[in-house]
């Protein structure tokens, strides 16, 4: 019986390893801002996945899309002077430039603004209306009256209901944890105009998450469906109790509109993960040469797998509300819910002003893409642990094990077997034993890739890379060739040494797709699927050797991260970003156009020194903005300064440190608005950092803030 079970095991093992159809998805970028590092830690995992699964034989498509609906896209539209339409279709051009130039290779790049996701929200929707699964029933809700739009807690600040703090957020208090309702709280204040909110009622749409609870219980406990540290976590939700999830927003909202409910839209975090089935179904139809097929992949009875990568804080959404809509409406569920945990840089949060929150474009416009490839696939595991990117080691793993370790076999081997042999390798292999140990290794690195172990992975093939050189350097080809009579056994080293390369190739090749290819061409080899490791390259015809890899430039990295401060300075300072998108297209070249303009102004700033005065063109040069105070608080070790957080508008959120204590309560300044000084050089002081100055009159009496008449709104020019 035993033997017979076996057999059955070993058969469906068999059938599973020929062809495994795999769908796989990484969580959909906001259409509101650039891609930047702490993205890729996402992206690059699941490339890297895909390419290895792909490798091994397996067919899997990849998909993703922009998620293009909300409030804060809609606002952000606004603000840059553009329909929402025209801000999502610009800003999915650059994630689609980004992600290219890191070799992202997914077979569809979609937008959740796209008729096929409109239709399969509406369908899940109404699926589950028709089960019971939706409630409808009125909330009263904080609603700006200048804006015209409800409120969601991010916007709305006030003094928090227990403690007193000012300036919470609308959902909990920062300084005493407490968590409440945003009408509870104090004095409040919209963000976006300052006006003090009304409460509101409308009708809302619920889904029933409560009805799903046994189903989810068993479904987050399946094997390989979610990490354990995250099931543990989601037991803790378990124990709290699941709540109705309020899944519709009022009008004026970007989004899809709920049927037969004007005026209501679906909630952006309904139709985002629909978008992953949506980006599925533009492809079927786009490419009906790729024989997908929708219901093989997301009906009830799929027999495909369905992973999704994502980050750890959007867990509640991808393993109660998604699966629970798909249960709901009648459809497959994910295989597995895989998480990831966030990008720290030099051990620190990303941070603006140290340069270290770096744009993707920043970082291609230094580097070659396979750096990082490399270093992310060196510190990536199956945990939710945070990842440190430390310049430093960054410039030292990549250059110790790609170019010095790896790249160098090849370069060490190849030009003897073009010198010599005539770029042919040796008809039989010296050292069959050490190339078998390379391809009985592959087993166990296709199993870290596979469990996302890519640490792992990177650790054994750099092993195996060392025992290569460990091979080279001790038959020392360069002293062989200097000695007659041996040229044979400098032939059959070197032909070791590139079969040795060639296995490593396809262990590297999921996280160096471009090197791969260089040096598959460069081999001559038509293949770097697993499997292919195998065969050994005997009496093989190999082509010139170019190189493969440069060393990191340290200096290369230091631009970059310069770069990084510069793009915010010049995107404060640039005339033009109140209307235009903060396009990091031209970040560069407006940091170096203000050099220019800097080392002009220095020239002319001596003749005015002399005169006194100044021409419009120098008082254009003050950029003068409207703030609105969102917080303020006292600056420990300081008897002058006051700390600032300003809204301003466009330009985002300053940080400003002003020397008004002696005159104003922090208490008295939430709330007003100022006139700020927004393309002042940001200054270093002992506090933080100062991103620009507020300015006030004064006289023997005190000092007094300039504020606009009402009307004016934050982030508006001053001329
Ligand atoms: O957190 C985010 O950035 C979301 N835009 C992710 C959406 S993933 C999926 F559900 F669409
Ligand atoms: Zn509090």
């Amino acid at each position: 019986m035993a033997s017979f079970l076996r057999a059955i095991f070993l058969a469906h093992f068999a059938v599973e390893q020929r062809v495994r159809k795999i769908l796989v998805t990484s969580a959909l970028p906001y259409a509101n801002g650039p891609i930047h590092l702490g993205h890729l830690v996402e992206y690059l995992q699941t490339d890297i996945w895909v390419r290895a699964m792909r490798a091994q034989g397996h067919q899997v498509t990849y998909v993703c899309a922009d998620d293009a609906h909300g409030t804060a896209i809609m606002l952000r539209a606004e603000a840059n002077g553009l329909t929402p339409e025209q801000q999502i279709a610009q800003v999915q051009r650059e994630h689609e430039r980004d992600f290219a130039g890191f070799h992202i290779g997914f077979d569809q790049y979609h937008s959740t603004h796209a008729e096929e996701n409109r239709l399969c929200s509406t369908d899940i929707y109404l699926k589950n209306k028709e089960k019971g699964n939706i409630a409808v029933r009125p909330v009263k809700q904080l609603f700006d009256p200048e804006k015209g739009l409800f409120l969601a807690d991010r916007f709305i600040k006030g003094e928090c209901p227990k403690c007193g703090a000012a300036d919470q957020y609308g959902d909990n208090c920062e300084k005493c944890g407490t968590t409440y309702s945003a009408t509870e709280l104090k004095n409040p204040y919209s963000t976006l105009s300052g006006a003090t909110p009304v409460e509101k009622e409308s009708e809302h749409f619920f889904f029933r998450l409560p009805n799903f609870e046994p189903f989810l219980k068993h479904w987050t406990r399946s094997p390989g469906r979610l990490q354990s540290s995250i099931a543990n976590k989601l037991d803790e939700w378990f124990e709290a109790g699941l709540a109705d999830w309020d899944i519709s927003r009022d009008a004026p909202y970007f989004g899809f509109e709920i049927p037969d409910a004007p005026g209501k839209y679906f909630y952006v975090w309904v139709d985002a993960p629909i978008g992953y089935m949506g980006s599925f179904q533009h492809l079927c139809r786009q490419r009906p040469e790729l024989g997908l097929r929708f219901e093989d992949y997301w009906a009830k009875d799929a027999t495909t797998e369905l992973y999704h990568f994502i980050g750890k804080d959007i867990v509640y959404f991808h393993a109660l509300f998604w699966p629970a809509m798909l249960e709901g409406a009648g459809y497959r569920t994910p295989t597995g819910v895989f998480a990831h945990g966030f990008l720290t840089v030099n051990g620190d949060k990303m941070s603006k002003s140290r340069g270290t929150f770096i744009k993707a474009e920043t970082y291609l416009h230094h580097l070659n893409p396979e750096y990082l490839r490399y270093y992310f696939a060196s510190k990536l595991s199956d945990t939710v642990e945070d990842m440190d990117l430390n310049l430093d080691d960054f410039i030292q793993k990549v250059n110790s094990d790609l170019v010095g370790k790896f790249v160098n076999i090849a370069s060490r081997c190849a030009g003897f077997i073009h010198k010599k042999f005539e770029g042919k390798l040796a008809t039989t292999c010296a050292e069959p034993e050490l190339l078998q140990r390379l391809i009985d290794a592959g087993d166990s690195i296709a199993e870290a890739y596979e469990s996302r172990q890519f640490s792992r992975a990177m650790r054994e093939i750099m092993a195996l890379t060392d025992l290569a050189n460990q091979y080279i350097d001790e038959k020392k080809p360069w002293a062989l060739a200097k000695v007659d009579g041996m040229e044979a056994e400098v032939h059959a080293v070197c032909s070791v040494g590139l079969n040795l390369f060639r296995q490593l190739l396809v262990y590297l090749a999921p996280v160096l797709p471009t090197l791969a290819a260089q040096a598959q061409h460069f081999l001559n080899i038509d293949s770097l699927s697993w499997d292919s490791r195998k065969s050994l390259l005997l009496n093989h015809d190999i082509r010139a050797f170019e190189p493969l890899m440069q060393r990191v430039d340290k200096d290369k990295v230091a631009a970059m991260v310069a770069a990084s401060q510069e793009s915010l300075e010049a995107t404060a300072a640039s005339p033009n970003t109140a209307n235009a998108m903060p396009s990091t297209a031209t970040a560069n070249e407006k940091a170096n156009a203000k050099t220019d303009k800097q080392a002009k102004s220095g020239a002319k700033a001596d003749s005015a020194a002399e005169t006194g005065v100044i021409d419009i063109a120098d008082f254009a040069k003050v950029e003068l903005r409207v703030a609105l105070i969102e917080a303020a608080s006292m600056v420990e070790g300081s008897d002058k300064l006051l700390k600032l957080t300003l809204n301003v508008g466009p330009l985002g959120e300053r940080t400003v440190f002003s020397g008004i204590r002696t005159a104003y309560s922090p208490e008295a300044l939430v709330g007003r608005m100022v006139i700020l000084v927004a393309n002042l050089a940001p200054r270093k002081m002992r506090f933080g950092i100062s991103e620009g100055m507020v300015i006030a009159a004064g006289n023997d009496d005190g000092i007094f803030l300039l504020s606009p008449d009402n009307g004016a709104k934050a982030g508006d020019r001053v001329s």
